[in-house]
C-alpha cells in the first residue's frame, strides 16, 4: 500500500554511504542547516539507531521512532513498532520526513512520493549505505550545486526527485 506524500531526505557519498559506526561520516554544517530548514514543522520519522545517535528531540518537529523491541524516548516522541502505524500518529498540518537510517529507508521508500537527496561530492568509507532510486520509478526534477562552505568538508548537490505518477 502506499501512503500520501511522505518525503525522504538523505546525504548519500557518490559510493552510497550514509552512515559509519552509528554516526554520520562528515562535517557538512551548510547541509544540516538545510536539513533544519526543509523538515522545520514537519514530523520526523526515524529509525531507533539513528534517533540513539542524534540523542534528543529535533525542535520544532514531532518525532516518531521505529523500533519493534522498544526504546527509551524523551518525553513527547512516539515509538511505534510497524510502519503502518505512523501515519495515525502524525499531528494535524505535519507532513512525513522520512529521515533514516539505511534500514528506515528501505522500510518507508514505498510510502515516499518525493525525495531530497543530498550529493556528498567524495568517496566516504562507511557501514550504512542507500541504494539508487529506481530510475522506472522515480525522476530527478532539479539539481543545485553547492560549493564547501568554511564548515564543510566536502561540496554539495541537492537533488530532488518526484516518484512517476505511473509507479
Ligand atoms: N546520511 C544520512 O542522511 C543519514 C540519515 C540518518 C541516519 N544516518 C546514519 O545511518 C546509520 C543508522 O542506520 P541503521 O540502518 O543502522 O539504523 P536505523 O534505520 O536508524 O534504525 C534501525 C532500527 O530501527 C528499527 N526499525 C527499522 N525498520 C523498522 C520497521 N520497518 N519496523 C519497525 N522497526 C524498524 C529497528 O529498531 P529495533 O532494533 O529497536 O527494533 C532497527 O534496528 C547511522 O550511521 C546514522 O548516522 C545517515
Amino acid at each position: 500500500m502506499q501512503q500520501a506524500n511522505w518525503t525522504l531526505v538523505v546525504a548519500v557519498a557518490q559510493n552510497g554511504t550514509i552512515g559509519r559506526n552509528g554516526d554520520l561520516p562528515w562535517r557538512l554544517s551548510s547541509d544540516l542547516k538545510r536539513f533544519k530548514k526543509m523538515t522545520m514543522g514537519h514530523c520526523l520519522l526515524m529509525g531507533r539507531k539513528t534517533y540513539e545517535s542524534i540523542g534528543r528531540p529535533l525542535p520544532g518537529r514531532q518525532t516518531i521512532v521505529l523500533s519493534r523491541r522498544g526504546c527509551d524516548v524523551a518525553e513527547g516522541i512516539r515509538v511505534v513498532g510497524n510502519i503502518d502505524e505512523v501515519q495515525d500518529l502524525v499531528e494535524d498540518g505535519r507532513q512525513v520526513m522520512v529521515v533514516g537510517g539505511a534500514q528506515v529507508y528501505r522500510s518507508a521508500l514505498k510510502n515516499c512520493t518525493r525525495a531530497w537527496i543530498t550529493r556528498v561530492l567524495a568517496e566516504i568509507e562507511g557501514d550504512a549505505t542507500f541504494a539508487p532510486l529506481p530510475s522506472n520509478e522515480w525522476c530527478l526534477e532539479s539539481t543545485e550545486g553547492f560549493p564547501e562552505g568554511p564548515t564543510d568538508e566536502f561540496p554539495t548537490q541537492l537533488e530532488v526527485w518526484r516518484r512517476r505518477a505511473d509507479s
